[in-house]
């Protein structure tokens, strides 16, 4: 893993959705007291922006957002609004306590959400637009602005939406990927052309956010960023609507772990990413699967006997970086059918054991029998073939 420069220019800031787009998800509804404890573990990290909530959904998101506030620390404290008077009030009401708080507001740009979910004409959305940023920055300086479906509007609007929300005193401009449409190469395209077409683009820093129902999330975020985007809205494992947002801790593992190709830094401390992927399924009841980049249980975990001698040999071979850096003790070599002699000597060796050749030969025959029968070995399983090894086999 190469060690990031840290120019200034070169500084993503990451923007936690967990307990706001992570919340709106079915099923994952988090209690006041789990909220509080989401957000001081975010801000532990070193998370820059915690989204909160959205403060008009509810009393009980009022509450949580209002208590975040009050108990923040280094993070900013952001409550999320749409463009109507009543719900920037309210949130600016939620997040008036914190030390620093943003009001985060949208509106629908496509022409699709326009026609059929606000039913308004482009001018009258574009008005609103200045209205919304208006209003919010007489609450505070720290505005930003989503263009909702920001992929799939057309340009010349959205421009003109986003140079007007960058007068209105719009300090960060989001051009979400709401319906997770895009690719790559269309993402990079847009915020390369936005940012050049608008004329006042370098007063406001530019945001991505990306849905993950085509799986590529992550891989837009980092286009977006490479395009000129310095934050990237995330959540811990990824979860959100429907497929979910880009998953935190992949995003900012891409950038410690391929800094050569993304050549920018974050402030998260990564020790704790599996830490906070374990509160937050917990929070959530939201298993993490298994095979999860970063943080699922098989993340850093060998079976086949050709990549766990290969880990023995040198971890190099089949880990692109050390489990420790993302709060993983240790590599596991999980013993299973596919396990060759060399890790299966290891694992005894750790275990205490020192068989003679004729014991180990006869302890491993047993060893990958059970293990064709059986889908976990467990060091009992083990220590029972050692005994049976011991009384069979010849010294
Ligand atoms: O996906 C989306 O467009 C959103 C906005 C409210 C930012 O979550
Ligand atoms: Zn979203």
């Amino acid at each position: 893993m190469s060690n990031p420069v840290q120019s200034d220019k070169d500084r993503v800031v990451i923007f936690d959705t967990t307990l706001r787009d992570g919340e709106q998800c079915p099923g994952a509804t988090m209690t006041f007291e789990e909220k509080l404890n989401i957000a001081a573990m975010l801000d532990d990290m070193g998370v820059d922006i915690i989204e909160a909530g959205f403060p008009i959904a509810s009393d009980g998101d009022f509450e949580a957002v209002n208590e975040i506030a009050k108990r923040s620390r280094n993070a900013v404290i952001c409550g999320l609004s749409r463009a109507g008077a009543k719900d920037i009030d309210r949130c600016a009401e939620a997040i008036r306590p914190a030390k620093r708080g943003r009001i985060h507001t949208f509106l629908s740009t496509s022409p699709v959400h326009m026609k059929y979910k606000l039913q308004m004409e482009p001018q009258q959305v574009f008005e609103l637009v200045v209205s919304s940023v208006t209003r919010a920055r007489n609450h505070t300086d720290d505005v930003e602005w989503s263009s909702e479906d920001g992929t799939r509007t057309e340009f010349d609007f959205l421009c003109r939406c986003v140079e007007a929300a960058i007068k209105a005193g719009a300090t960060t401009i989001n051009i979400p990927d709401t319906v997770g449409y895009a690719v790559p190469e269309e993402y990079y395209d847009l915020f390369k052309r936005v940012r050049e077409s608008v004329p006042n683009s370098d007063k406001a820093v530019f945001s991505v956010h990306c849905h993950n129902d085509l799986g590529m999330a992550v891989a837009n975020s980092m286009a977006g960023i490479r395009a000129g985007a310095r934050q990237i809205e995330c959540t811990i494992n990824g979860i959100g609507e429907r497929a979910g947002n880009a998953a935190l801790e992949e995003v900012v593992m891409a950038m410690r772990v391929r800094n050569d190709k993304l050549p920018f830094w974050n402030k998260i401390d990564t020790t704790q990413l599996t830490h906070a992927s374990k509160v937050v399924s917990a929070a959530t009841s939201f298993p993490v699967q298994y095979n999860k980049a970063i943080v699922g249980r098989n993340a850093f975990a060998h079976e086949s006997g050709i990549h766990q001698d290969g880990m023995l040999k040198n971890a190099q071979t089949y880990e692109i970086m050390l489990p420790e850096t993302v709060g993983v003790k240790q590599t596991s070599l999980v013993m299973g059918k596919h396990s060759g002699r060399h890790a299966f000597i290891h694992k005894l060796e750790e275990m205490g054991h020192k068989l003679s050749s004729n014991q180990l030969e006869d302890a491993f025959v047993r060893f990958k029998a059970l293990a064709d029968r059986k889908k976990h070995i467990y060091d009992e399983d083990l220590e029972s073939l050692i005994d049976e090894s011991m009384v069979h086999a010849f010294d």
